[in-house]
Order: C-alpha cells, then sequence, then structure tokens
C-alpha cells in the first residue's frame, strides 16, 4: 500500500538521471561552482562519487586517493583540466584515462607512480600540460608512452627515478616548449647520446637546465644534459673500449702471424727451388763465387774489347 502512495522506482530512477544531468549533486565536502568541482585536501581516500557529469574542472589536490578507476572517470566527458597532485596514486593504466579524451591540463605530480603503461596517455591528443613530477618510485617510460600526446608543450619529468628518455619518444613532440629534467639519476651512456643532442639542437625551454645532470657513469657526473653530448660523442663515437683493443691486437697479430708465415713459405720456396736448379746443373756450390767472377771478368773483357774495335770505327 505504501509503495503504491509514494513515489514509485520509475520516478526514483528519472530524479537520479536528473540529477547526474543537471549536475545539482556534488560530493561531500566538495565545492562545485558551474562546470568546477573542487576538493582540495579533504582527506579523501577514495576517488569520490556524484561528481556532476558535466564537469570540466576538477582538482583532487593534497588528499590520499591511490587509484583513479577508469569507469567512474570515463563519464565525465567534458573534462579538461584534472589535478590529482599530492595524492597516492600508484600506476596508471591503458584505460585509466580513456573516457576523458578532451583533457588538456594533468598534474599526477607527487604521487607514488610506480609504472604507467605505454598506452596511458594515448587518447589525450589535446593534452598540453602534463606533469608527473615527485613521483620517486617511477624507474622507467616507454618509448610510446607520448606518442599520441602531440599537443604537448609542457612536460615536468622532475623529481622521478628515471635513468634514461629515448630520443624517438620525443622526436614528434613538434610543439613542445618547455621542459624539465632536474632531480632525475640520469645514466649518461651511449643509448642516451641522441637524447642530449636532441636536447641540445632544439630550441627547448629548459628552466631547470643546469640542475638536470648525469649521475652516472662516475666519469660524467654532475655534468649538465645541455652540455654533456660533446664528452659523450667522444665517449661513444671516437673512444675505443678495451674490448675495442683487443680486437685490434687479435687483428694485427694474424696480420703480423699471416705476413711472416707467408715470407716462410717463400724462403722455403726459393731454397728448394735453388736447390733442384744446382742438382740439375750438378754445380759445386763453393765454387759458384768463383764462377761469378770469371763470368764477369769475360763479359768485362768482352765488352772492353769490343769498344775498342767499336771506337776507331766511329771516329
Ligand atoms: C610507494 O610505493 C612503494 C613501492 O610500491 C611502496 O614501497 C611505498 O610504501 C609507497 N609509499 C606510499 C607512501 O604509499
Ligand atoms: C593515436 O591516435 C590515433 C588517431 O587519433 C589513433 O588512431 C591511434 O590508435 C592512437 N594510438 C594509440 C597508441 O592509441
Ligand atoms: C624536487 O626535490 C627537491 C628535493 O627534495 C625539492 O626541493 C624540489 O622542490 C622538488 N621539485 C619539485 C618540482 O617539486
Ligand atoms: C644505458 O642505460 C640504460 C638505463 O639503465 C639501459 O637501459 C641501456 O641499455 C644502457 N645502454 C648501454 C649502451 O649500455
Ligand atoms: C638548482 O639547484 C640548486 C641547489 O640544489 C638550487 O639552489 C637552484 O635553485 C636550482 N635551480 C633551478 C633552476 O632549479
Amino acid at each position: 500500500m505504501s509503495l503504491s502512495a509514494g513515489p514509485g522506482p520509475g520516478w526514483l530512477l528519472f530524479s537520479f538521471g536528473m540529477g547526474l544531468v543537471s549536475g545539482s549533486k556534488c560530493p561531500k565536502n566538495c565545492l562545485c561552482q558551474g562546470q568546477e568541482v573542487s576538493c582540495i585536501g579533504k582527506q579523501l581516500t577514495e576517488y569520490p562519487v556524484d561528481i556532476p557529469l558535466d564537469t570540466r574542472r576538477l582538482s583532487l589536490k593534497d588528499n590520499r586517493i591511490t587509484t583513479l578507476p577508469a569507469m567512474q572517470l570515463g563519464l565525465l566527458s567534458d573534462l579538461v583540466y584534472l589535478d590529482c597532485q599530492n595524492n597516492r596514486i600508484q600506476e596508471v593504466m591503458d584505460y585509466t584515462f580513456i573516457g576523458v579524451f578532451r583533457l588538456v591540463y594533468l598534474d599526477l605530480s607527487s604521487n607514488n607512480l610506480t609504472s604507467i603503461t605505454p598506452s596511458s596517455f594515448s587518447v589525450l591528443s589535446s593534452l598540453v600540460h602534463l606533469s608527473i613530477a615527485n613521483n620517486p618510485h617511477l624507474l622507467y617510460l616507454d618509448k610510446y608512452t607520448f606518442a599520441n600526446t602531440s599537443s604537448l608543450r609542457i612536460l615536468d619529468l622532475r623529481n622521478t627515478s628515471l635513468q634514461t628518455l629515448e630520443y624517438t619518444g620525443f622526436s614528434h613532440l613538434t610543439v613542445l616548449q618547455t621542459l624539465y629534467l632536474s632531480g632525475n639519476p640520469w645514466k649518461c651512456n651511449c643509448s642516451f647520446l641522441e637524447f642530449v643532442i636532441h636536447l641540445r639542437v632544439s630550441l627547448l625551454n629548459q628552466p631547470d637546465k643546469y640542475n638536470a645532470t648525469c649521475a652516472e657513469p662516475a666519469g660524467l657526473m654532475g655534468w649538465p644534459l645541455a652540455e654533456v653530448s660533446h664528452p659523450l660523442q667522444y665517449m661513444c663515437i671516437t673512444h675505443l673500449t678495451n674490448q675495442d683493443y683487443t680486437f685490434l691486437l687479435l687483428i694485427g697479430f694474424c696480420i703480423f702471424a699471416a705476413g711472416t708465415v707467408a715470407a716462410w713459405l717463400t724462403g722455403m720456396c726459393a731454397v728448394l727451388y735453388q736447390n733442384t736448379h744446382r742438382r740439375s746443373m750438378g754445380d759445386e756450390p763453393e765454387e759458384e763465387p768463383m764462377a761469378k767472377v770469371e763470368i764477369s771478368r769475360q763479359l768485362f773483357l768482352g765488352r772492353s774489347s769490343s769498344d775498342q774495335g767499336r771506337f776507331p770505327e766511329v771516329i
């Protein structure tokens, strides 16, 4: 009886839907104004429910949120600004931002990100500002991480544990203007060369340029990335390693050995030939010098006699 008297389930559903569409709801403790929702410093441990669906700006700064639920976030298809600074987010996945493809501003700084899967930002082709600074357990970024964020102008990678970046992951970010790289343990090995050359020749604005330094190898420790391309080039292109020296030494030894064997063989052949020749001629080796002298004497005499004979003719 009471059911038929009060509002039915259909009405409930309708009002719920109206509430979502009209944006009349607001998460507990948060501030909703226009299309902006602000939940700054509310000790939230989870992504808040009841965020109006037409929200364009959402700030979840300074809370203790550990995950961004893709489903709920995906309802906010008009979202352009998302600030998650200073939370406890551990990972972003390929599908985390799949529904918020209009994002222009994304701040994930000061979280506890350990992994960013390669396609995490792949739908964010309008993204202009991205910060993943201050994520001390972030060790690695795939080279395809920024493959589709072609509108990116500001990228902040300060204070992570990144050791290396690949040039191919950045070469297509043609409108990138500002890049922050300080506070990372950069490993300046030969794989990094192409990227640091890119840093030097590009017109990128690097406000923390002289604080973005190599941590490894020991010989390049403290060198700013902006200046390390020359020594790295020397190390990687002209400088030979011990392995190269061993290789060269081995090649040299082979050439030397081959030469020695060839000379020895030639010598042997010459001696053998001479011996068989002598045997066939029946000559005694001791008589040879005498025979030579004899022959040359005869030649000399013969020539002088013929000369003597010829001179008078010419005169
Ligand atoms: C951050 O992540 C690391 C590694 O997963 C973990 O050991 C650490 O406890 C986390 N810190 C916080 C504050 O959640
Ligand atoms: C990048 O964007 C293009 C077009 O917007 C899309 O076809 C492609 O699948 C995206 N790449 C990834 C890795 O999602
Ligand atoms: C990076 O870490 C240093 C030292 O902990 C800190 O002073 C600096 O403010 C941090 N940078 C950013 C962008 O937060
Ligand atoms: C350089 O260091 C990076 C990061 O540790 C590593 O992935 C890469 O294989 C190294 N390259 C060379 C040539 O040692
Ligand atoms: C670089 O680091 C030094 C000391 O850590 C600091 O005083 C300076 O403000 C930093 N400069 C920039 C541009 O981050």
